[in-house]
C-alpha cells in the first residue's frame, strides 16, 4: 500500500503532466457532459452575493466560474488545485468571460495556508488526497465561524454505468486492477460511513448526504465516436490503456464502442450517473 506522501507525489505528477494536459484538451466536452451536475452543486451549495468561496480541486474551473458569478462583484471565488495546466486554463476562461472576482491558486489543500471562507466547495476534487483527514483538517482552518461545506462526489462504480459499461468492455482485453476500498481516486468518497469518519476526525460536523441521479451525455451531443474518445482518454480506462501494445488498445477501444452503441440517442450517448451531494459545517 502506497504511503500518503507517495500518493500525493503521484497525483502531483499526474495532474501536472499528461493527466492535466488531457483534461485541458477534453475540458469543453467534459463541461458539457457535467453541466447539469455543476448546476445541481451550485443549487445545493446556494452561494449568496458577497460570499467568499473556495473551490477545492477546481481543475479548469467550470464550477468555480459559476460560483464567482453567483457571489457577484462584492464576493470572491478562489479556485485551488495542484494542477498548473488546469489552473492556467481556468484563468484563461475567466479572462475570456470577463469574470474578475476569481483567483487561481496552485497549492495542496492539505498544507496550504488558507484565507477565511464562507463556503468551501468541490466538484469531484476531494477524492484524491493522500491523507484526507489532514486535508479536511486544514480546510477546516479556512472555514469562517458560520461557514458551510458543499461537495459533489461519485457514488459506487456499480451505480455509475457511464463508467462501468466502458470499463467492463475494455477489461475483456486488459487485466482489470482489483479495486481497493476507499483508495484515493474517483470512488474514494462513495461510502457515507467512511466520509463521516473523515469529516468528524477533521473537525467537521457529521455530513448530510443527498443522492443525485441523472443520465449523463458522455458524447456531449457529438455522437458515438466522441463518447468513445472521452471514455478512453480520461478516467480509469485511460489509466489501464497506458503502456499497452497498440493491438490491445485498439481491441479495447473497439469493445468500448460496441458496448456504448446501445445507448446512442441521436447525437447523444446517455448512461446513468450517481452522485452524492454532501454538506457539512464546522463542528
Ligand atoms: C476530476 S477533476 C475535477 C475538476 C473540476 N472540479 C471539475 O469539476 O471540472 C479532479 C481535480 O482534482 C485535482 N486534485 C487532485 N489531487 C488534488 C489534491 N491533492 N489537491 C487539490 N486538488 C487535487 C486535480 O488536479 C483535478 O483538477
Amino acid at each position: 500500500m502506497a504511503t500518503p506522501e507517495e500518493i500525493n507525489a503521484d497525483m502531483l505528477a499526474f495532474w501536472n503532466g499528461k493527466g492535466g494536459d488531457t483534461w485541458v484538451d477534453r475540458q469543453e466536452h467534459t463541461d458539457i457532459t457535467l453541466m447539469p451536475v455543476t448546476d445541481a452543486l451550485v443549487a445545493f451549495a446556494a452561494p449568496r452575493a458577497g460570499e467568499r468561496v473556495v473551490d477545492i480541486g477546481c481543475g479548469c474551473g467550470a464550477p468555480t466560474l459559476e460560483f464567482a458569478r453567483a457571489v457577484g462583484p462584492s464576493g470572491r471565488a478562489v479556485g485551488l488545485d495542484i494542477s498548473g495546466p488546469m489552473l492556467a486554463e481556468g484563468k484563461r476562461r475567466a479572462n475570456a468571460a470577463g469574470i474578475a472576482n476569481v483567483d487561481w491558486r496552485q497549492a495542496d489543500p492539505a498544507t496550504a495556508e488558507l484565507d477565511e471562507y464562507d463556503l468551501l466547495t468541490s466538484a469531484f476534487g476531494t477524492m484524491f488526497f493522500g491523507d484526507r483527514v489532514a486535508a479536511f483538517t486544514n480546510m477546516r482552518g479556512g472555514a469562517a465561524p458560520n461557514a458551510r461545506m458543499a461537495l459533489m462526489c461519485w457514488r459506487t462504480l456499480a451505480e455509475n454505468p457511464w463508467m462501468e459499461v466502458p470499463m467492463t468492455a475494455a477489461a475483456q482485453h486488459l487485466p482489470r486492477p482489483k479495486p481497493v476500498a476507499n483508495a484515493p481516486g474517483m470512488f474514494a468518497f462513495a461510502d457515507p460511513e467512511h466520509v463521516t469518519q473523515v469529516f468528524t476526525a477533521a473537525g467537521w460536523a457529521p455530513p448530510r448526504f443527498e443522492k443525485l441521479d441523472m443520465d449523463l451525455d458522455i458524447a456531449a451531443g457529438r455522437g458515438l465516436e466522441e463518447a468513445v474518445v472521452q471514455s478512453t482518454q480520461i478516467g480509469a480506462v485511460n489509466s489501464w490503456l497506458r503502456n499497452q501494445p497498440a493491438e490491445v488498445v485498439s481491441a479495447a477501444v473497439a469493445a468500448v464502442r460496441e458496448a456504448l452503441a446501445p445507448y446512442v440517442d441521436g447525437a447523444s450517448v446517455r448512461l446513468p450517473g450517481a452522485m452524492w451531494l454532501i454538506s457539512s459545517a464546522p463542528a
